[in-house]
């Protein structure tokens, strides 16, 4: 599947995360639990270098927990700090927040020998589009947020949000690009909404989902669309859920264009349950974290 989208600001992204980066104590670096490997921008962990990090897992109500499970043993082993996060909901932002300030320790401690006592750890969130950076901020700020203006002479639309004495974060414009040069990556951040659905073929992306989905989430699909069975191959599953569903065009024939728009819906809102795509067997090797 080739999926044509080359988003024009990533050298704007980079030049402004190499630009802010000095000023910053810890990145957070924002990825889809559902797929952390396919939505984690190639750029990032070579941008942040040695600088404290962590990586949240946002979106994990819509992950499977025991897949989580093993990704966050992978990122441990790796030496990365890792938060299972869920920005929608009310998963407690407490421990995010104590890491932060653990891994900003020393650098408050350099501050405070220097005289600035109460200096508020400043931290970046960096993620691909639709990860969820949006609502972490505002789960975050909760109501003690007051962006600032822009400051003259930095770069427009780059904005401090406050959130009491404890935390800045910077939030920035641009776009980070998704690994769109892998079809499985592309064809997962297709699936969960991370590109936008104008820029893939449909057809091939929901017939890779109810592949992985007949593979390794069999029950949840039988219950959903209340199967028997899974068909031998994709298509056929689709023509049984669209049956089922009653996406049928005039002679009886399955309306496949609804079908796909149905099936796609229902996975990304986790209507079919908590389903992750990306499996650490799948990146075990020579995976760049
Ligand atoms: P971004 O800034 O990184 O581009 O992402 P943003 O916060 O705008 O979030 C993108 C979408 O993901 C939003 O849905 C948001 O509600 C949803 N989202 C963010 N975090 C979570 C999470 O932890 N769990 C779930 N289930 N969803 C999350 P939307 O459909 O674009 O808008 P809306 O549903 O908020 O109206």
């Amino acid at each position: 599947m080739i999926i044509n989208w080359y988003p024009g600001h990533m050298a704007k992204a980079r030049r402004l995360i190499e630009e802010n980066l000095k000023i910053i104590d810890v990145v957070i670096e924002l990825v889809d639990a559902r797929i952390p490997m396919s939505s984690t921008n190639p750029m990032i962990s070579k941008l942040i270098g040695s600088k404290p990090s962590v990586i949240v897992m946002n979106k994990a109500d819509l992950a499977d927990p025991a897949v989580l499970d093993e990704w966050v043993r992978y990122y441990k082993q790796k030496g990365r700090h890792v938060i299972v996060m869920d920005s929608k909901g009310g998963r407690d932002i407490k421990p995010l927040i104590a890491l932060l300030r653990s891994l900003a320790a020393p650098r408050l401690e350099h501050w405070k020998a220097r005289g600035l006592k109460n200096r508020s750890i400043r931290t970046m969130i960096l993620g691909i589009p639709n990860v969820g950076k949006s609502t972490l901020i505002n789960k975050l700020a909760r109501r003690n947020a007051a962006k600032t203006a822009d400051k003259p002479g930095e770069t427009k639309g780059k904005q401090w949000v406050h959130i009491g004495t404890q935390l800045d974060l910077l939030d920035m414009p641009g776009v980070l690009w998704p690994k769109l040069e892998n079809q499985l990556c592309a064809y997962r951040l297709a699936a969960t909404g991370a590109i936008s659905d104008t820029v893939f073929d449909m057809e091939t992306v929901i017939t890779q989902l109810v592949r992985e989905l007949g593979q390794w989430y069999p029950d949840e699909l039988k219950k959903r669309y209340k199967l028997e069975n899974i068909g031998a191959k994709p298509l056929e599953t689709i023509d049984m859920i669209g049956r089922r569903r009653g996406c049928l065009v005039a002679g009886g024939m399955v309306d496949l264009e609804k079908t796909y728009k149905l099936i796609l819906k229902e996975y990304r809102e986790g209507i079919m349950g908590a389903i992750s795509l990306d499996r650490v067997a799948d990146f075990s090797k020579g995976a760049d974290v």
